[in-house]
């Protein structure tokens, strides 16, 4: 179980309570965070999770591999924290992650 916070573009915070073994993306949909798509379901197939790692958390979270990378050239105002939230394992490792919601996704 982690605590997973979720930032709006506007700076509304979503504090939420993720699974070990879901996904950043799943939860944010349970949770009904505003502007994560995830079209594809999870699939690394559309890119509409986009999010943003928080400065601090980007070690832990690591890096995109190959196609996770591949998509998010399709993503929207894409950065070095740049992520895509179905990517993004949830465990106890991740407890008190921010992620934030870009303002738009492509
Ligand atoms: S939900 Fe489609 S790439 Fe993440």
């Amino acid at each position: 179980m982690a605590k997973i916070t979720f930032v709006t573009f506007d700076g509304v915070r979503f504090d939420t309570d993720a699974e070990n073994g879901s996904t950043v993306m799943e939860n944010a949909i349970r949770n009904a965070v505003p502007g994560i798509d995830a079209e594809c379901g999870g699939a690394c197939a559309c890119a509409t999770c986009h999010v943003y790692i928080d400065d601090a958390w980007k070690d832990v979270t690591g890096e995109p591999e190959a196609m996770e990378e591949d998509m998010l050239d399709f993503a929207y105002d894409v950065r070095p924290s740049s992520r895509l939230s179905c990517q993004i394992r949830v465990s106890d490792e991740l407890d008190g992650l921010v992620v934030h919601v870009p303002e738009r996704q492509a």
